[in-house]
């Protein structure tokens, strides 16, 4: 199984979601990807009803790790669990650099999801200036430090250059596979690992060939429902 993920970050009306989801569900029909899509928390509660009976699974880009209380702006497990997600995203770089959040605020994240039986895509990845000074290794075994033991099966990791993301820049595919492969290595379980970071429809074959790629997570390119096809389309047929 390879799995193609759609990361909205914070795109996507109601309207929006209603026509990709139509549009989606009548372009592709995939065999062997498992195709999941996190929109923003405004349109997330509609996807129970959006993907109803399709092969679409959809997720959350975060979550708090109380269930319930004084937490102002926060959305918790329960509630995700109550709409019926598939996933949540736990640690995107953009939570990590934009809201401060850190590894063992991660980690509670991680366990707070597993209480509610909700499967988790940690996201782990290196800044640029980590990669320049030749650290992406310990930056990994950081991230992924506190999360080793407990991340297990269902649980997805998501492998994201911070440097690769929105910035059409993409690492080789050589170097996909050296931190993907450490990744695994990393890793107490044998979990799926997936590469985020400038996807788009022009490098999702090469990078489907990568080995140990066993899917991405697109951010950009997952807004426009034609090329997210394509992506999709180019992960189902290079098994
Ligand atoms: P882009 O595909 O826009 O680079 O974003 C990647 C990402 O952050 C997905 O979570």
């Amino acid at each position: 199984m390879r799995y193609v993920f759609g990361n909205w970050k914070m795109n996507g009306t109601l309207a929006f979601a209603e026509e990709y989801v139509n549009k989606l569900l009548g372009e592709v029909r995939p065999a062997s990807v498992q195709v999941a899509l996190f929109p923003p928390f405004t349109a997330l509660s509609s996807f129970q009803y959006l993907v109803k009976d399709s092969f679409l699974k959809f997720g959350a880009q975060n979550m708090y790790y109380e269930d319930s209380g004084a937490f102002t702006g926060e959305v918790s497990p329960v509630m995700l669990k109550e709409i019926g997600v598939d996933y949540v995203l736990i640690g995107h770089s953009e939570r990590r650099h934009i809201f401060l959040e850190n590894d063992e605020m991660l980690m509670k994240k991680v366990e707070a999801a597993h209480r509610h039986d909700i499967p988790v895509v940690f996201c782990v990845g290196e800044t640029l200036e980590e990669r320049r000074t030749g650290a992406t290794k310990d930056v990994l075994k950081r991230q992924l430090i506190l999360v080793q033991d407990i991340l297990s099966t269902g649980d997805i990791v998501a492998y994201e250059p911070v440097w690769a993301i929105g910035t059409g820049v993409t690492p080789t595919m050589d170097e996909i596979r050296e931190s993907i492969s450490w990744v695994k290595e990393l890793l107490k379980a044998d979990l799926p690992v997936l590469y985020g970071g400038s996807v788009n429809k022009g490098n999702a074959v090469d990078i489907s060939e990568v080995s140990g790629v066993d899917g991405v997570l697109v951010g950009g390119a997952s807004l426009k429902v034609e090329e997210f096809a394509i992506i999709i389309k180019a992960f189902d047929q290079n098994i």
